[in-house]
């Protein structure tokens, strides 16, 4: 997607997670690979996260859905945006605005949030904690650009979204189709549409200090016993008994901390859980399951008759590299590979390549190894038969 004037490395050099650019038609003769009507049938749908925001005369107010057909007929001509989260689940061709950023780790990939904005309409002025591409579609929209923010940064209080206080524009860019804009985290930002208006946001998830604590503690919390707990048989009598005293304390420290270092020596270390724990999906809650399940046998059979598959577009894939094996995890499921199985190691490169939707399976089709990991993954619904969605 960079421009001739701009590689990927320098991109990463110069500005991942540093400050904004402009990618003036990064993606020339770009075509929106969906329309607003499908944008409002998609919000229209119970598992769809969609929201309707109206900017009126710097208030915000905001509407979620679903939304039914009659809430779109209702709305007036300016001043509102539909916004639709992780469109690229729904939509292949919304999902292969990924590829253009395959510089960027798959696993920090969240989602391709779309917006159809109408004249005047923008969300407000705000900041997130996620890189963001901006792709302009449809339309053309203003984008302003301020001051760095974080958690201490000052937020109205009157509004339902989270609109910054103060606005302090230094940049301003008109976007037009097939302008790539790119914000890193913190930076204020709001978009303001100049006409009808598409774009296409793909976001880059960093989970937080706090968010990863908390979930390799869980995991810790699933192997320690209830027989290992704080113990003190040298206690000593104290001159005052309610005191905590400095010894008690180092005792829980040197508890925390071992079971930690015990953790992180482990052979899998703490790679099992970060692996799966990046591979969840976004909802969790709508995996589809197939009925009935397959059989290593039943898949074999049914490969030969002309079944396909391809990666479900919520399934998320990535893998760990060890010396001599793999950990492929989906889903948040792992599965361990020996790469001396050549078939099954290039399996999982092509499971993994995030070009490929529709699995190109005959080499893979007489391995009882791949044939296993291909059912597994189809009983979980990571892999679905190419006609199941379209
Ligand atoms: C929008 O697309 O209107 C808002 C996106 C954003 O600023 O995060
Ligand atoms: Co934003």
């Amino acid at each position: 997607m960079l421009s001739d004037h701009l590689s990927t490395k320098q991109f990463l050099a110069e500005y991942w997670q540093k400050k904004p650019v402009l990618l003036k038609q990064a993606l020339a003769d770009f075509h929106d690979p969906l329309s607003p009507e499908e944008l409002a049938g998609l919000a229209c749908e119970d598992e769809a996260e969609a929201r309707l925001v109206f900017s009126e005369a710097e208030n915000w107010r905001l509407v979620s859905g679903p939304f039914s057909e009659q809430d779109f007929v209702n709305l007036p001509e300016t001043g509102w945006t539909l916004l639709v989260q992780a469109v690229d689940q729904w939509f292949p061709a919304v999902k292969a605005l990924q590829k253009h950023l395959g510089f960027i780790p798959d696993w920090r990939l969240d989602d391709v949030m779309v917006s159809y904005a109408t004249e005047a309409a923008g969300v407000g002025p705000h900041f997130d904690y996620y890189d963001v591409f901006i792709i302009q579609g449809q339309g053309s929209r203003k984008w302003q650009l301020g001051q760095s923010c974080n958690e201490n940064t000052s937020l109205r209080v009157d509004a339902a979204l989270k609109i910054l206080e103060e606005f302090t524009v230094h940049e301003e860019f008109v976007l037009e189709a097939g302008d790539v804009l790119y914000i890193p985290p913190g930076i204020a930002h709001q978009g303001i549409a100049l006409n009808p208006s598409l774009s296409y946001s793909i976001g880059f998830r960093a989970p937080s200090n706090a968010e990863l604590f908390i979930q390799f503690a869980a995991h810790l919390c699933a192997d320690l016993s209830e027989d290992h707990r704080y113990s003190d048989p040298e206690l000593q009598i104290q001159d005052n008994p309610a005191e905590i005293t400095q010894q008690s304390l180092a005792k829980v420290k040197t508890l925390i901390t071992s079971i930690m270092q015990n953790s992180l020596q482990q052979s899998d270390g703490m790679e099992e859980w970060f692996g799966q724990l990046m591979t969840r999906r976004k909802y969790p809650e709508h995996t589809f399951l197939p009925e009935p399940e397959l059989d290593a046998d039943a898949l074999s059979a049914a490969l030969a008759n002309g079944t396909e598959l391809e990666k479900h577009p919520a399934a998320r894939f990535a893998f760990i590299r060890h010396p001599d094996a793999l950990t492929l995890f989906v889903d948040g499921q792992s599965f361990p590979v020996a790469v001396s199985n050549s078939e099954l190691g290039a399996l999982v490169l092509e499971l993994n390549d995030r070009n490929i939707s529709k699995l190109n399976l005959g080499s893979y089709e007489a391995s009882a190894e791949c044939l296993n990991l291909l059912c597994a993954l189809y009983n979980q619904g990571s892999l679905i038969e190419v006609e199941t969605l379209n």
